[in-house]
C-alpha cells in the first residue's frame, strides 16, 4: 500500500480506490456514500428556516405525535429505582408478555424463548442483518435504514420497484422472476414493511400470501416490519407470517402505537427453525448493547398485557389518523397530486409525476430538487421518494401528517367527527396550512 500527504490509495478488493485523505482518523470505507438520515436533515433546514423566522409546515419527520399512555408513564416511574442489567434476551417477564400477546391477539402461537428484547426494533434489525450473510432484497420504496444498514455491514442490496398501480407492493411476479435468475447458493433476506413507511399502504392478505409462497419455493428469508401493526384505521392486521410463520422474523415495539420513540424499546420474534440465526443475534447484542434500560423493560410489560386499556388509546389515534389520511389524500388527489389513501401508520407518498414537463422548464428534473424549491418557496418540508430507494429523477414524496399536537387532539375529538377542511382548518391547522400550500405550489406550476 502507497501512503501520500494528501491522498492515499487503499485497496478494495481488485480494485484501487483513491481516497482524498484529509485530516482525522481513516473511516470504515462501507460509510463511504452513506449520508445522515435524510430525516434528519430535512429536519435541520427546516430549523434553520424557523430561526429565519419562516413558518414551516414539517411533514418531514416522522414521530407519533400521540404521547405516552399515562398508565405506562406511571409503570415507569414505579421501576425508576431499577439498577441492574438485565439479561441480553431481555427481561423474563416483559418477553412472556410480549409471547402472550402474540399467541392471543396476532394468533400466532409464540414462546417467549422466540422473542428478543433491543433499543428500539431498528438495532435489532441491524443485528439480523450482522448475523447473516445475507443479500437484502428490499421494494423500493422502503424505510430509509434498512439499506443503509446492510451498507455498513457490506451486505448487497436488491431493490424491487414498485408502483403506483401497485399499491406500492412488490409483485410476487417481479420477485419470483428476480430470485429465478439470481444465485441460488446466496442466502437472501426479503424485507417487507405493512402499514408502510413511507406509504400508509397495508399488504393485503393475498399478495402477502402469494410473496409467502415464492419465499418458500427460492427459500427466502422474511423479515416482517411490523411497528405499525396496530395503527390499521379499520383495525385489521394479517402478518406474512400467517403464510409463511417458519421462515418470517418479525419486528415490532413501542415505537409507533404507544407514542414511545424514545424509550427505545423494541422486539424480535424469531421462530424455532431459525434458532441458529437467533442465537447469533443473541451474541451480537451481547457484544453491543448488552440490554435495554431496565425500568424502560419492566414498564413495557404492561403495554402488552393491559391490552384493552391500549386498544382503547390507539383506537383513538386511529379514528384521527384515518381521519386526516383520507382528507389531505382526497385533497391532493383532486389537486393533481397522485397518492393512494393511507390505510394505517401515519405517511402518505406523493407523486408529482403529472407536473413533470413544467417544472422540467424550471430546471427541476428530480425529486430532491422539486423538495428543495417547495421548502425554500412554499415552507413546505417533504422527504424525497429517493431517501427511499425510487431513482433520482422519481418525482415522489413522503409526507408525514403528524405536525399536530397528538395529546391535544385525543382530548378534544372522538374521532366520529367529519374530518371535513373546516374542522382540519380547526383542529389540525398545520396540517390544513401544508396542504393548503402545496396545493397553492401545483396550481404556479402549471400556470
Ligand atoms: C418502518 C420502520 N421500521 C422501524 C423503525 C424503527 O423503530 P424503533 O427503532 O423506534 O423501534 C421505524 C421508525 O421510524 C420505522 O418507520
Amino acid at each position: 500500500m502507497k501512503y501520500f500527504n494528501k491522498e492515499s490509495i487503499i485497496h478494495i478488493g481488485m480494485e484501487e480506490a483513491i481516497i482524498t485523505k484529509k485530516k482525522g482518523p481513516q473511516l470504515n470505507r462501507n460509510l463511504s456514500g452513506l449520508t445522515v438520515s435524510p430525516t434528519l436533515a430535512i429536519n435541520q433546514k427546516s430549523k434553520e428556516l424557523e430561526q429565519a423566522g419562516h413558518k414551516v409546515f414539517r411533514f418531514g419527520f416522522g414521530q407519533s405525535p400521540f404521547p405516552i399512555p399515562d398508565f405506562l408513564v406511571e409503570e415507569l416511574k414505579t421501576f425508576a429505582a431499577e439498577k441492574q442489567y438485565l439479561p441480553v434476551e431481555g427481561l423474563l417477564e416483559l418477553r412472556k408478555a410480549i409471547a402472550e400477546y402474540y399467541t392471543n391477539f396476532n394468533k400466532l402461537p409464540t414462546s417467549p424463548t422466540q422473542i428478543l428484547i433491543g433499543p428500539g426494533s431498528k438495532e435489532l434489525i441491524f443485528s439480523i442483518q450482522d448475523a447473516l450473510e445475507a443479500e437484502l432484497i428490499l421494494p423500493s420504496p422502503s424505510w430509509v435504514s434498512y439499506f443503509p444498514q446492510a451498507r455498513l455491514i457490506g451486505r448487497e442490496t436488491q431493490f424491487i420497484e414498485t408502483t403506483f398501480e401497485s399499491k406500492w407492493l412488490i409483485k410476487p411476479t417481479d420477485l419470483k422472476s428476480y430470485l429465478s435468475t439470481s444465485d441460488p447458493n446466496k442466502t437472501k433476506l426479503l424485507l417487507l414493511n405493512y402499514p408502510n413507511n413511507p406509504t400508509g399502504i397495508i399488504a393485503d392478505p393475498e399478495n402477502l400470501r402469494q410473496i409467502a409462497e415464492v419465499c418458500e419455493e427460492y427459500d427466502v428469508i422474511i423479515l416482517s416490519d411490523e411497528i405499525y401493526d396496530r395503527l390499521t384505521f379499520d383495525g385489521n392486521f394479517v402478518s406474512i407470517s400467517t403464510f409463511a410463520a417458519n421462515r418470517t422474523i418479525i419486528t415490532g415495539g413501542l415505537s409507533k402505537w404507544a407514542g414511545a420513540g424514545g424509550w427505545r424499546l423494541g422486539f424480535v420474534r424469531i421462530p424455532d427453525s431459525l434458532q441458529e440465526l437467533e442465537s447469533a443475534v443473541i451474541k451480537i447484542n451481547s457484544e453491543t448493547f448488552s440490554c435495554v434500560s431496565s425500568p424502560i423493560q419492566y414498564a413495557a410489560v404492561q403495554a402488552f398485557a393491559k391490552t384493552d386499556t391500549m386498544n382503547q388509546e390507539i383506537s383513538k389515534y386511529n379514528r384521527i389518523l384515518g381521519g386526516l389520511a383520507t382528507w389531505v389524500s382526497n385533497e391532493l388527489n383532486f389537486a393533481g397530486v397522485r397518492v393512494l389513501t393511507g390505510k394505517g401508520a401515519f405517511y402518505l407518498f406523493l407523486d408529482f409525476e403529472k407536473f413533470r414537463k413544467p417544472l422540467e422548464t424550471m430546471g427541476i428534473i428530480t425529486g430532491k430538487s422539486l423538495m428543495e424549491y417547495l421548502l425554500e418557496n412554499y415552507q413546505v418540508a417533504l422527504l424525497p421518494g429517493s431517501a427511499f430507494g425510487m431513482s433520482d429523477s422519481s418525482l415522489t414524496a413522503r409526507l408525514a401528517y403528524v405536525n399536530f399536537d397528538g395529546a391535544k387532539a385525543i382530548r378534544e375529538i372522538s374521532g366520529s367527527e367529519n374530518f371535513d377542511s373546516k374542522f382540519v382548518q380547526l383542529k389540525f391547522p398545520d396540517v390544513f396550512g401544508g396542504i393548503q400550500k402545496i396545493k397553492e405550489a401545483v396550481q404556479n406550476i402549471v400556470n
